[in-house]
């Protein structure tokens, strides 16, 4: 059994109970690390939380410059979006914590990593699995888990042993956010049918009410620059969640499956995140040779699934991040976004390596494609379905 561990630590009231919870009942020591991963709540006042709730020692991470270039980027350059539509908001904080979690209980000689997550959620897995990947020998706790309390129970823990947290016991939703997105579930929405109440969303607000045309460049696939003006990718995520978010654009509300066979209805803003991977699929549309752009498409919907199940850290993934590099390197160019309320769509798109041939593709008096090409090669394309009619068919008749 481990005697030290490393807590991914939120500030909230499971973390800050299953601090003192698991030093009376597991016996453990405990440290505590807090990340900042782009979310909107400030970690102002976890340390004091932390050790208030008998942590031996407290940690806060910046990682939001790491978050953007090592695990967002992947993502844009993947076009990753599980079950189509989700781009991975939380199953990508959770490998980078966990990779901090475990430097820390190196560095403070833990033997173990835990978190807070409830048994029925697809973050116990990422946790888990990220910690597996990277450092077998560590063991795993997840004291929310298996401490069976209710919302009103952990409270009143937390009021019995003086731990200052600031929940009430009134149901709130469940949130998590961080410079990718923001996921919000329970509450209404747990009726599949009913519409999110207006309040749940923070990140699309319309405030904005003229339209408006952005620029993003890109570099072998990468966000470089915004309306012409480089910066870092993190630092382009922000200002595109501002812009975007202010045309109420970016939200999502879907039925997923999770990993442990619950289907889960969520919602989730991520109007950056939408933005910079239609941009650059769109910019791929014009880069990509026809087969790589299509063998690539099939692979994205694999890459989001193994994110998305807690495989961060795999041979797979590294194999895929080899494939998706490689189709990268002439995905440099600009796409030019138009903002209305509520609507964001591609009005153009331009690069220096564009497959795209204005005298094959004009119908005007500048065509330079070769007709009369077609006709044997249309004749060969259909043979095979051709004699097939012919002999087996009939054809016409099959619906
Ligand atoms: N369903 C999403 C996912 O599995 C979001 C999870 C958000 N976590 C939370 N504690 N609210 O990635």
């Amino acid at each position: 059994m481990a005697k030290r561990v490393v807590l991914a630590y939120s500030g909230g009231l499971d973390t800050s109970v299953a601090v003192r919870w698991m030093i009376e009942n597991l016996g453990l020591e405990v440290i505590c690390l807090s990340a900042d991963v782009g979310q909107e709540g400030t970690l102002e006042g976890n340390r004091e939380k932390a050790l208030g709730a008998g942590a031996m020692a407290y940690e806060q991470l910046d990682l939001r410059a790491e978050f953007a270039d090592e695990y967002l980027a992947p993502i844009i350059k993947a076009n990753a979006l599980y079950e189509k539509q989700y781009p991975l908001v939380s199953a990508l904080s959770r490998p980078l914590i966990v990779k901090h979690q475990v430097a820390m209980a190196r560095k403070y000689g833990a033997d173990g990593i835990a978190h807070g997550c409830t048994g029925k959620g697809n973050d116990q897995v990422r946790f888990e699995v990220s910690s597996m990947a990277l450092a077998p020998d560590l063991e795993l706790i997840a004291p929310v888990r298996n401490w069976g309390f209710s919302r009103e129970d952990s409270i009143e823990y937390a009021a019995l042993h003086n731990i200052p947290v600031g929940a009430t016991k009134e149901k709130l939703y469940s949130i998590d956010d961080n410079l990718w997105g923001r996921a919000i579930e329970c509450g209404e929405m747990e009726d599949p049918w009913a519409e999110p109440p207006a309040g749940v969303w923070q990140m699309t607000q319309l405030t904005a009410t003229q339209p408006r045309e952005i620029t993003i460049s890109f570099d072998q696939g990468i966000p470089v620059a915004l309306d012409g003006t480089a910066m870092s990718l993190f630092e382009l995520i922000m200002e595109l969640n501002h812009t975007v978010g202010a045309y109420g654009w970016g939200r999502l509300d879907m039925v997923e499956n999770r990993r442990v066979g619950i289907k889960s209805r969520e919602t989730y803003e991520a109007p950056a995140a939408l933005a910079l991977m239609m941009a650059h699929a769109d910019l791929e549309a014009i880069t990509l040779e026809r087969d790589l752009q299509r063998e690539k498409i099939r692979l994205e919907h694999r890459y989001a699934e193994m994110v998305y199940d807690g495989l961060w850290f795999s041979p797979l993934r590294s194999a895929l991040d080899a494939f998706i590099d490689s189709s990268q390197e002439f995905v440099t160019g600009d796409v030019r976004l138009r903002l209305e309320p509520n609507r964001c769509v591609v009005v153009g798109r331009r690069a220096p390596k564009s497959l795209y041939d204005y005298g094959l593709a004009t119908y005007d008096s500048a065509d330079r494609f070769r007709h009369a090409d077609s006709e044997g090669f249309v004749r060969l394309w259909g043979l095979g379905v051709q004699t097939w009619s012919a002999v087996q068919g009939p054809g016409s008749q099959s619906s």
